[in-house]
């Protein structure tokens, strides 16, 4: 058996970028994939995924994948990536969300624990999903936590929390692991914090490293241009260079923050090179607020298109703002975020004019 780091979902835009950072040089490394095809329309082995990495086409949900796997493999280090990421897509299709991110996970550590394989340090790519709509402060410093906002609180244009106080217009705190509780708006997310639940709880009693990462908005270069239901900065770009008029959101005043694909990947490499004692839970972004307005503006900036539009309409289980505290990651890891948004929007516009995709 040869020992390995192995990454779930690494045929993806994250996991391609990670295994070129982590290099050759290491241990092998090994890419279980399924090669969804809502990310990968022709199903073959991606450009992106360096040769180095010996690419495992299996579903993470079927004991078969696994028992495949580790009958060659004995992973040092995993990396958990693969899942079903639609956020409002989540709300329709939950039993899909709920088997990949959640007995995907189970089915791993089931394998994991039949063989008596007990990895040196178990990473979680999970995300900024798990906060929902956060906590929110309001005019005199009181922390609250707002309900999902549905549909009809939506389809009135409220589009900001109101302070159960009533004191004035409430502002967001940035997620913060430490102190921000997580609770989840949307089924995604909900089943990202059911990874997280599930992966320190065994991580716990078989004594395994974990690393949880809260993943902010990831985007550059790489991200799947097919995939409709994630990647609104790839999104933009195609219609703006259409010469189309980008139509936002609500009041345009939807908060995320953007973190490009290079940051996030120090992030998850600086984690894999320095494992916790037991456990950590870090965020990951630029933390930074970047209005959904203001990044249409950018990018449709770059291809000449016209001002984008305020267009009233919203989308079922998304949340009002979505930020990180940039510096536990900062003071645990010594990562920060170096690639401003202007940046990394021009760099995926590139690379996408390059491929032909826009
Ligand atoms: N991209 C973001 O903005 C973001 C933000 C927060 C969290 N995350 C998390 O990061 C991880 C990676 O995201 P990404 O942006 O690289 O997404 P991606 O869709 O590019 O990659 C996910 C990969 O998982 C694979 N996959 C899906 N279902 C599978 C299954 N049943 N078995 C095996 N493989 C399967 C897909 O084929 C794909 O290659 C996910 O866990 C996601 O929840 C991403």
């Amino acid at each position: 058996m040869q020992k390995a780091i192995v990454i779930t979902g690494g045929a993806g835009f994250i996991g391609s970028a990670l295994a070129a950072r982590l290099g050759a040089e290491g241990l092998p490394i090994v890419a279980v994939d399924n090669l969804h095809p809502q990310i990968h329309p022709n199903g073959e082995r991606p450009e992106a995924l360096p040769d180095f990495v010996e690419l495992h086409v299996g579903d993470v949900t079927k004991p078969q994948t696994w028992a495949e796997v580790l009958a060659r493999f004995e992973p040092e280090v995993i990396v958990h990536l693969a899942a079903e990421t639609g956020t409002g897509q989540s709300l329709t299709e939950a039993s899909r969300h709920a088997d990949v991110n959640v007995v995907g996970t189970t089915a791993m550590l089931d394998a994991l624990s039949q063989r008596g394989i007990v990895p040196r340090h178990i990473v979680l790519a999970s995300s900024r999903a798990v906060y929902g709509e956060g906590a929110w402060a309001d005019a005199d410093g009181t922390v609250f936590y707002p309900p999902a906002r549905s549909h009809d609180v939506l389809a009135a244009g409220q589009w900001d929390p109101t302070s159960p106080s009533g004191s004035g217009h409430p502002t967001p705190v940035p997620h913060k692991a430490a102190s921000v509780f997580p609770q989840p708006t949307s089924v995604y997310g909900a089943t990202k914090l059911a990874q997280e639940h599930i992966l320190a709880a065994w991580c716990g009693a078989m004594r395994v490293p974990l690393s949880v990462f809260r993943l902010q908005n990831v985007y550059g270069p790489g991200q799947s241009p097919f995939n409709a239901y994630t990647g609104i900065i790839t999104l933009f770009h195609r219609l703006a260079r259409k010469g189309q008029q980008l139509e936002v959101y609500e009041d345009g005043n939807i908060g995320r923050d953007f973190v490009y694909i290079d940051d996030v990947v120090s992030a998850l490499a600086a984690g894999i090179a320095e494992p916790p004692a037991s456990r950590r839970t870090l965020d990951v972004g630029h933390g930074v607020s970047t209005t959904i307005m203001d990044a249409a503006r950018v990018v449709a900036g770059l291809h000449g298109a016209p001002e984008p539009v305020i267009c009233g309409k919203f989308r079922d289980g998304d949340v009002r703002w979505a930020v990180a505290d940039a510096e536990p990651l900062a003071d645990a890891l010594g990562v920060r975020a170096m690639v401003g948004f202007d940046e990394g929007a021009r760099r995926v516009g590139e690379w996408l004019i390059e491929r032909g995709y826009a």
